[in-house]
């Protein structure tokens, strides 16, 4: 065997990353009123130098509301540009790639980001998660699809978004993309998973409306495929979307769809008929995760609990690439998983924050020269020289 698949480059749309190894967008809430600040600097500059191929800014609101807590990453305002394309200028000078998640976080935002949780230090903070109006939250002023809350006691409770809202919230992720490219990433993902606004809208259980975005699969997914498509009319390069490939309902609820045809929750059934609809708009890659969006929902948590769901995608989505995400946690399960023909690329979430050089490890594992990237390379060869 030559090149361990972890270690094959891969290009879409022109853009080519050094391996397969990539990082899962991690809120840090660390933010200054969405700024970036010299925490991310370090926090992805730290990543580019051991050799992580790709990097992504975490969940990033295309408007203040759309954050998940205060503390969040936001790019609302062409003042959030600068501090971004800082992180992304030392990242590609030391080897790396790098994206951003748009985000929106629908009925879930306005919630403490934890170590404030713990801290309980904020003002107003009475011992929930909802960040209130005093605790400089918007719980007042929290959207969904519907008025249904996530869960009453750690979450505001949203209003339906209006169709004007709905058109402001277009128009803000297209802003948010031309800020994304004056900023320099290489691609931009969609964040569609895990119970936020876009996931609000094609799960029937928290989408009740009666209007063009409920009640069917075509109208549920519309929004998505809308922002999809703005997107793609206004970004040439690498188009990712994370998606929550399923509710985990099938214990509670039953099957996806019941006896009638009516789609219950949603499951990998629906997440296949919209993973070909996105690539038809322009999606490149489908970032598959799961769950978030309804607290019943029953994982099998377990290494690698995910990748099931990646790799039905990856067989049935032709001409999409896939990317697995997980618990998984060591480079052979990685190496086995593109062995297999499961995904195209393996992200990893908090095995990045245990292990930072988890990918100079993986290349001594699986026998590969771990020679660092960039600036690290350049002292390198500098003293293989001069011995
Ligand atoms: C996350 N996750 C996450 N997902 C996402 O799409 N956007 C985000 O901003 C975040 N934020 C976030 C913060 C922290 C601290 C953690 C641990 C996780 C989910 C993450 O990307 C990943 O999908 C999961 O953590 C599962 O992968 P691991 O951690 O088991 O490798």
């Amino acid at each position: 065997k030559n090149v361990p698949k972890l270690f094959e480059p891969i290009t879409i749309r022109g853009v080519s990353w050094p391996n397969r190894m990539w990082v899962a967008p991690m809120c840090m809430y660390s933010s200054d009123y969405g700024k970036a600040t010299d925490f991310h600097f370090v926090h992805h500059g730290s990543m580019a130098l051991r050799g992580w191929g790709n990097l992504m800014f975490e969940a990033t609101a295309v408007v203040p509301e759309g954050r998940i807590s205060p503390e969040d990453m936001g790019i609302w305002s062409d003042e959030h540009i600068a501090p971004l394309k800082r992180v992304v200028d030392f990242v590609h000078a030391n080897g790396a790639k790098i994206g951003i998640q748009l985000a929106h976080a629908g009925r879930k935002a306005s919630t403490l980001s934890p170590w404030v949780q713990r801290k309980g230090q904020q003002a107003g903070w009475t011992g929930g998660e909802v960040a209130t109006d005093e605790a400089n939250g918007w719980a007042s002023d929290v959207k969904g699809a519907s008025a249904i809350s996530f869960d009453p006691a750690t979450n505001p409770h949203p209003t339906e978004a209006s169709l004007e809202y709905i058109e402001h919230i277009k128009e803000a992720y297209k802003a948010a993309t031309k800020r994304a490219k004056a900023a320099g990433f290489d691609y931009v993902e969609i964040h569609g998973a895990h119970g936020y606004f876009l996931h609000n809208f094609y799960s029937p259980l928290s989408n009740q409306r009666t209007d063009q975005y409920g009640g069917s699969f075509e109208n549920r997914t519309r929004l998505g495929l809308e922002i999809t498509k703005i997107i793609r009319d206004n970004w040439d390069g690498p188009l990712l979307y994370r998606v929550s490939a399923s509710d985990w309902l099938e214990a509670v609820e039953g099957p996806e769809k019941d006896a009638n045809g009516e789609w219950r929750w949603w499951g990998l059934e629906q997440t296949t008929m919209y993973a070909k609809l996105l690539r038809d708009a322009g999606v490149d890659l489908l970032d598959v995760s799961s769950g978030g969006n309804d607290p019943r929902g029953q994982y099998k948590v377990g290494p690698g609990y995910q990748i099931h769901f990646a790799e039905h995608l990856k067989k049935n989505v032709p001409g999409l690439l896939i990317g697995a995400v997980g618990l998984i946690t060591t480079p052979q399960k990685a190496e086995e998983i593109l062995d297999k023909d499961q995904a195209d690329v393996v992200l990893f979430g908090r095995e990045v924050l245990r292990h930072i050089d988890f990918p100079l490890r993986a290349a001594e594992h699986l026998g590969v020269a771990a020679n660092p990237a960039g600036q690290y390379e350049r002292a390198w060869s500098r003293m293989l020289s001069s011995i």
